[in-house]
C-alpha cells in the first residue's frame, strides 16, 4: 500500500499546532503498520536547517508553472518516514512561520506558494516527475493541500485521493483575481465547485473532489454538518456524508510519556504517582509563584483565539484567583486580545497567575507534569490532542462537551460526586476521566470548576479518577487502523 501524505507541518520539523503533531506521528504509525509512505512537506526556512542534520539529498530540479523547484529527501527525525521537502524559494528563503512573518501577518502569496506544493503533489501522484514511488492514495491535510484532489480530478490515471479535515474555521479563502492569477480551470468559479460567497476555498476544493473525507473524531464529523458549526459548508459536508468519516486522532506516546519525557523534572508513572508532585513545585518555583503543594493548579496551553475559549477562563476563574483558592499556569500565543487578557490577569494577581507567551515546547509538556486540572474549554474542538496529553500525564481536564473533547474526556458528573460524598459510590467503581460542561459559557465552566475542585478535595477519589485518565490508550496503534481500513476499501474500489 503506496500513500503519499501531503501535509503542511509534521513535528518534530515543523509545528504550529495539533496539525504538525499528527503530521509527524500518523505517518509513522502507518508506516509500522506495513504501508509505504512519503511524507510531502513544504521546505521552510526552519524545516530546511532542522532536515540538515537528518541528512538532505538533492533527489531532482525541475520547473513547475514557471517555479524553479528543488525536491529534497530526509528522513522524519526519529523515525524511518523519507520525507520530501518541496523547495521553492517562497518556503525556503524566509524566515518566519509556515503561513505568516513575525507579526502574525499572513504571507501575501499563500496561495501561490501553496497552489504550488499542490502542483507538486500533483505531479508525484501522476508518476510526472522520475520518482521510484508512485502513490496508490494520496492523502491530503487541511487547506493547504486542497487543490490537490481538485488538480487530481483531472487525471484519468490518478490515485485514490483523501482529503483530511482538521480544522473547518480555515477555509483559504481568496478572491477571484487570484483564482485568475493561478489559471485554474474557469468552470471552477461556481458555486459547486471551489467558488465559495463570491471568493473561492482551496478547503471547499478538497471536500469537493477528494473521494473520501476525514475529519479528526466523530463528533465533529457530525458538527459539521450543521450551521453552527459548518463554516458555510455544511451543505456540502452533508451532501457528502456517505464519504465522510470522523476518525479520532492519537497522540505519540513516545514524545508525550510522564514516564521519559526530558522537559519536566521530575518522571514518573501510574505505579510511581507521588512523583509527580515534584513537577508542580518545581515550576511553582520557576514562575514565581508561591510554592504549596496543596492549591490546586490549573494549566492551559494553547493557541490563543477564539476556538480556544480563552474568554471563558478569564471571567470564570477570576472569583477563584481573588478569593486565593487556586493558581493559573498558561502559555500560548495568538490573538492580541487574549494575550493582553491574559496578561492583565496575571497583573491583577501576580502571586496566582503565571503567563508565558509565546511557543514553547519544554514549557508545554511540563505544564501538562505539572497542573492538576487542566482547562480546555474550547468553543469547538476537531478533535484536540491537549485533552489526551493531559489524561495521560494525570492533569484533570475541564473541557467544553464538543467534538473531540467528549469523545475523549470521560465525564465525572455531580451525581456521581454526590454519590461518591454520601458513601454509595466507590473509588474502584469509577471509570471517569476528567470533566465536561455543556453550554459555552463562563458559568457554566465556573460550575464544573467548582465541580472538579470539590473532587480535588478527596485525595483517594482524585487518585483514582488520575489513575484512569493515565490509563487510557490514546496511542495512534490504535487510531491508524480506521485509516488503513479507510485506504483498503478504496483500493479495493
Ligand atoms: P490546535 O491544533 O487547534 O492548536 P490541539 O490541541 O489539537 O489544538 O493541538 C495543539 C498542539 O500545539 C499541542 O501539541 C500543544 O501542546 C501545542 N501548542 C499550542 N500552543 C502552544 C504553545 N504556545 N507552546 C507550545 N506548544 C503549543
Ligand atoms: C486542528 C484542530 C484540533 C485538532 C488538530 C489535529 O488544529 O483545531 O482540534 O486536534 O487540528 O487534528
Amino acid at each position: 500500500m503506496k500513500i503519499l501524505f501531503v501535509c503542511s507541518e509534521a513535528y518534530p520539523l515543523i509545528k504550529t499546532g495539533g496539525l504538525g503533531d499528527v503530521g509527524g506521528a500518523l505517518p509513522r504509525a502507518l508506516l509500522k503498520r506495513g504501508a509505504q509512505v512519503r511524507l510531502l512537506l513544504p521546505a521552510y526556512g526552519a524545516v530546511m536547517s532542522k532536515a540538515k542534520d537528518a541528512g538532505l539529498k538533492l533527489l531532482l530540479e525541475f520547473e513547475c508553472d514557471g517555479a524553479p523547484v528543488k525536491l529534497w529527501q530526509t528522513r522524519l527525525p526519529g523515525s524511518r518516514v523519507v520525507t520530501w521537502l518541496v523547495d521553492i524559494a517562497e518556503f525556503s528563503a524566509r524566515d518566519g512561520g509556515p503561513y505568516g512573518d513575525h507579526t502574525g501577518a499572513d504571507w501575501h502569496d499563500n496561495a501561490w506558494r501553496f497552489y504550488l506544493f499542490s502542483r507538486v503533489a500533483e505531479l508525484i501522484s501522476t508518476a510526472q516527475l522520475s520518482l521510484d514511488f508512485t502513490p496508490e492514495i494520496t492523502h491530503c491535510h487541511d487547506w493547504q493541500t486542497g487543490l490537490v484532489p481538485a488538480l487530481l480530478s483531472r487525471h484519468t490515471k490518478r490515485p485514490a485521493t483523501v482529503f483530511t479535515i482538521h480544522n473547518l474555521a480555515y477555509g483559504g479563502i481568496f478572491n477571484y483575481e487570484t483564482f485568475a492569477s493561478l489559471r485554474l480551470p474557469e468552470d471552477w468559479w461556481h458555486h459547486e465547485k471551489l467558488e465559495f460567497w463570491g471568493n473561492f476555498s482551496y478547503l471547499k476544493a478538497g471536500l469537493v473532489y477528494a473521494d473520501k473525507i476525514t475529519t479528526v473524531s466523530p463528533s465533529y464529523a457530525e458538527e459539521i454538518q450543521t450551521p453552527e458549526f459548518g463554516q458555510g459548508l455544511e451543505g456540502l459536508l452533508s451532501h457528502r456524508k456517505a464519504d465522510l468519516l470522523g476518525l479520532i486522532n492519537g497522540i505519540d506516546t513516545q514524545t508525550w510519556n510522564p514516564g521519559s519525557d526530558a522537559f519536566i523534572p521530575s518522571k514518573y508513572t501510574r505505579r510511581s504517582l507521588k512523583r509527580r508532585m515534584a513537577n508542580k513545585l518545581a515550576l511553582q518555583q520557576e514562575r514565581k509563584l508561591p510554592v504549596n503543594e496543596n492549591i490546586p493548579l490549573f494549566g492551559f496551553v494553547g493557541r490563543l483565539v477564539e476556538q480556544k475559549g480563552v474568554s471563558l477562563i478569564l471571567e470564570a476563574i477570576k472569583p477563584l484567583l481573588a478569593a486565593g483558592e487556586c493558581q493559573l499556569v498558561a502559555v500560548g500565543t495568538g490573538q492580541r486580545e487574549y494575550e493582553q487578557g491574559l496578561l492583565a490577569l496575571q497583573e491583577e494577581f501576580p502571586d496566582a497567575v503565571a503567563v508565558t507567551i509565546g511557543y514553547s515546547e519544554p514549557l508545554s509538556h511540563w505544564v501538562e507534569a505539572a497542573c492538576d486540572i487542566f482547562l480546555m474549554p474550547s468553543l469547538f474542538e476537531p478533535c484536540g490532542l491537549n485533552q489526551m496529553y493531559s489524561q495521560r500525564y494525570g492533569a484533570l481536564p475541564i473541557c467544553h462537551y464538543v467534538g473531540g473533547l467528549r469523545d475523549t474526556v470521560v465525564n465525572f458528573c455531580q451525581p456521581q460526586l454526590d454519590a461518591y460524598l454520601n458513601g454509595s459510590l466507590s473509588v474502584s467503581d469509577i471509570d471517569e476521566t476528567g470533566f465536561l460542561f455543556r453550554e459555552p459559557s463562563a458559568e457554566a465552566l465556573a460550575q464544573c470548576i467548582h465541580r472538579a475542585l470539590a473532587c480535588y478535595q478527596q485525595p483517594e477519589l482524585w487518585q483514582a479518577l488520575q489513575l484512569n485518565a493515565m490509563h487510557k490508550d490514546f496511542s495512534w496503534q490504535q487510531c491508524c487502523e480506521g485509516y488503513m481500513e479507510l485506504y483498503r476499501e478504496l483500493l479495493e474500489e
